[in-house]
């Protein structure tokens, strides 16, 4: 028999709904919310009140997409957390009121763990165990993922995120939020001339808040003698600051690699649709004899395809949600979910 599965994620500024059938991905819808651009951040008050605005033409777009009716829906997976608890709230009621009204039970997904597992979306994907580089605007870790049900936490970042740290710099340069993807864009067209420093932390944590204090003091001296030094600068200072946010990333990666001695790599989360970070993964993939793997763009940020794929391993073993669940801005990985 076909199982079919309504994901739902809303834990931050992206509504996204899709439709999992059998471990095909028929259909993933996202709206991503424009109104936090001028704010140069997510503006939680705002991302729910969108969020609540989107769920209903969302879901219509989502099961027409996926030639499916909402009948034929055997489970609603939501993301339980982490994320912004207005945001999150939206989506778990909107679950809530589906799981009522059809009767069908609903999954929580970690939505974490769901970045981690979207590098298992498609083909090829890695074989167990392998590590995960999850990086995203919100959350930077190393994952090693023995299997579905075993992911252990080796290392996570201390401060800012790597896509907050994107996100904050670009912010410094003028540029629109997100701003991971413009600065990605304006890197392409100069070489990385300034240097910062890479930070790089005893064991596998992460810290990006150095750099970003850097740039800021950098950039106020260079300023004080010439008021046009971004915008005479801006490509190469954004290859200058993706080269050493990726750089940070690759050595802990590297190093966790060669402790652990996997050749298997996921990467996953917003910041791993970044392309420097891709052509510096296949160079050291080359190098060290590594498999990488990356997911589709469309299954990089935010997604609700990851929480109904996520979902489908709870479906099948049959671990469904009390009615009484609740949202949670805080939710790490378990460390050895071992069920
Ligand atoms: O995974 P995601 O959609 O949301 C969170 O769970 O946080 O990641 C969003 C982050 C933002 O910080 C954004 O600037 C970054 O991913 N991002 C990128 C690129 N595309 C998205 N950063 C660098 N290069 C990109 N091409
Ligand atoms: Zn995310």
């Amino acid at each position: 028999m076909s199982i079919k599965i309504l994901g739902i994620e809303t834990s931050c500024d992206d509504s996204s709904m899709a439709v999992w059938c059998d471990g095909q991905i028929l259909s993933n819808v996202t709206y991503n919310q424009k109104i936090h651009e001028k704010y140069g951040g997510v503006f939680p008050e705002w991302a729910s009140r969108k969020h609540l605005e989107a769920m209903i033409p969302l879901m219509k777009e989502t099961l027409d997409q996926a030639s499916c009716q909402l009948t034929e829906i055997d489970a609603i997976a939501v993301t339980q957390g982490p994320g912004l608890i207005g945001s999150l709230l939206v989506g778990i009621g909107f679950a809530k009121g589906l799981s009522t009204g059809t009767g069908k039970p609903i999954i929580t997904v970690n939505h974490l763990e769901a970045h981690v597992m979207s590098v298992l979306i498609d083909e090829p994907k890695p074989k167990m165990p392998f590590i995960c580089l999850t990086v995203s605007g919100g959350h930077t870790q190393l994952v090693l993922v023995h299997s579905i049900d075993q992911l252990e936490l080796l290392g996570s970042t201390i401060d800012d995120a790597a896509g907050e740290a994107f996100d904050k710099i670009g912010k410094l340069l003028g540029l629109p939020f997100p701003a991971g993807p413009h600065i990605d864009k304006l890197a392409k067209l100069a070489e990385p001339n300034f240097q910062f420093p890479i930070t790089q932390l005893t064991g596998y944590n992460f810290s990006f808040s150095g750099v970003k204090t850097s740039v800021l003091y950098f950039l106020e001296k260079q300023l004080a003698q010439d008021k046009d030094f971004i915008s005479k600068n801006l490509n190469s200072l954004c290859a200058s600051v993706q080269h050493t946010i990726t750089e940070m990333l690759v050595r802990q990666l590297i190093r966790v690699i060669d402790q652990y001695n996997i050749n298997q790599v996921g990467v996953a989360g917003g910041v791993s649709a970044n392309s420097h970070l891709r052509n510096r993964l296949k160079t050291v993939a080359q190098e060290k004899n590594l498999s990488v793997y990356f997911p589709q763009m469309q299954y990089c940020t935010d997604n609700a395809a990851m929480i109904a794929h996520a979902g489908s391993f709870k479906f099948h073993k049959g671990i469904f949600a009390e009615k009484n669940f609740e949202a949670m801005a805080r939710f790490p990985i378990v460390d050895s979910q071992v069920s």
